[in-house]
């Protein structure tokens, strides 16, 4: 028996992948503490879950309009009013089985074979294999450190071609954290409006944002490239409503009702009850989003004050989401026991089984100098995690 060529030149997601190595030693009695996971440690807010209950309650458990519910899409449209000045119609909206999904859509309707698309490195993990996945073909372009690892106008421009049909940004981004000030977009827009291509805009981190930093996303920095700018977002991360499954993307008319088509043929509607649920986050009070966002600080802070204490890790203050990026490439070629680290997945398996820490190679990411740590564990979990790796590090000759 053969599989399909498109799904040989994928791997599985490898933070998936972590995750369930993580927990699977966890249920085997294992101490481990995971930096691997990405999505919050808190619980979804009580009146998300209350509205939840009351739409099983309600018997609102059968199919919906493919697109999402209207209420919902009502809800969408007035969040990037109120939040982001961007005026939608209902009809540019549709609800997604998560913010994946939004982002996997978005890919089928508008990539072949043929198409180049610009990923800046270090990416989220999922943005290549997708791509591939619709037959076109990713162009990673790696960003410096030193610029906070955020793509330059220059680097962009350099890596457009007659085939690119689009670029995909995430700010603020996984992994890094960074986040794309208006001055950093401006000069980009500069270049994407004399290049008619599609922006991806995967804004799911927009309010987990640190240093009273203000977000921008390109559709809301230049109204020529509302047109072609089609923004991803979902309830996930800022709702801590990760297992719900509710994405949405806002897109110009053709490209919503292209979407919709593609799911109407592949998941139809998103979760009936999550939608509703959906609805509450959207509409109702935002102070847990503050309140969890006033804990990932804490954390953030502690992580990138204690990472640079260490000798030969180096990490940049993330400006957004929950993860830090340090670079740990001095450990490169150093040993401890006869077992020598080559890069940053070697560094990985190394800090599980020695340190019982599970992290992310900076691999999966598209940059092997350093390692990602998801914070979205207590702040003494992440005290006792660093120590163990510190302790780990420190053995390596
Ligand atoms: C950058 C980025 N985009 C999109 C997603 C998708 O989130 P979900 O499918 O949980 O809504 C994630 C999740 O990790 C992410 O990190």
């Amino acid at each position: 028996m053969v599989l399909a060529d498109r799904i040989q030149q994928v791997a599985a997601s490898p933070t998936m992948g972590l995750d369930a190595k993580a927990k699977a030693l966890k249920a085997a009695g294992v101490d481990v503490i995971s930096f691997g996971v990405g999505e919050p440690d808190f619980d979804t807010p009580a009146h998300v879950k209350e509205a939840g209950i009351k739409a099983i309650e309600g018997n609102f458990t059968r199919y919906t309009a493919v697109e999402g519910i209207p209420e919902l899409k009502k809800a969408i449209v007035e969040k990037f009013a109120r939040d982001n000045q961007l005026t939608y119609t209902p009809e540019q909206i549709v609800v997604n089985c998560g913010g994946k999904h939004t982002i996997y859509n978005l890919t089928q309707v508008l990539f072949q074979e043929g198409d180049e698309v610009i990923i800046p490195a270090p990416y989220w993990v999922s943005y290549p294999p997708m791509v591939i996945l619709a037959g076109a073909r990713p162009v990673i372009v790696s960003t410096r450190e030193a610029n906070g690892f955020k793509l330059t106008a220059e680097e962009l421009k350099a890596a457009i071609t007659p085939a690119t049909k689009a670029l995909i940004l995430n700010s603020p981004s996984n992994p890094t954290g960074a986040v794309y000030t208006r001055e950093d977009l401006q000069a980009i827009a500069g270049v994407l409006l004399e290049n008619k291509i599609w922006v991806i805009s995967d804004d799911i981190y927009e309010k987990i944002i640190f240093d009273g930093i203000r977000f921008f996303n390109l559709a809301n920095l230049h109204p020529d490239l509302k047109p072609r700018t089609i923004i991803a977002h979902g309830v996930a991360k800022t709702y801590a409503m990760t297992g719900w499954r509710i994405g949405y993307m806002a897109a110009p008319k053709e490209v919503a009702s292209a979407v919709s088509k593609l799911q109407s043929q592949s998941t139809s509607n998103p979760c009936s009850i999550a939608q509703k649920a959906a609805v509450a986050a959207l509409n109702g009070p935002q102070d847990s989003v503050q309140a969890m966002v006033a804990a990932f600080d804490e954390r953030r802070r502690f992580l990138v004050e204690t990472l640079n204490r260490m000798e030969g890790v180096r990490c940049g203050t993330p400006g957004g989401a929950f993860y830090v990026f340090p670079n740990v490439s001095s450990y490169y070629g150093k040993s401890c026991q006869g077992r020598t680290i080559h890069g940053s997945s070697d560094l990985s398996d190394y800090l599980l089984e020695e340190a019982r820490i599970a992290v992310v190679p900076g691999s999966a990411f598209g940059d092997d100098t350093c390692v990602r740590l998801s914070y979205a564990i207590s702040l003494e979990d992440n005290r006792r995690g660093l120590e163990r790796m510190a302790e780990a590090l420190s053995r390596l000759k």
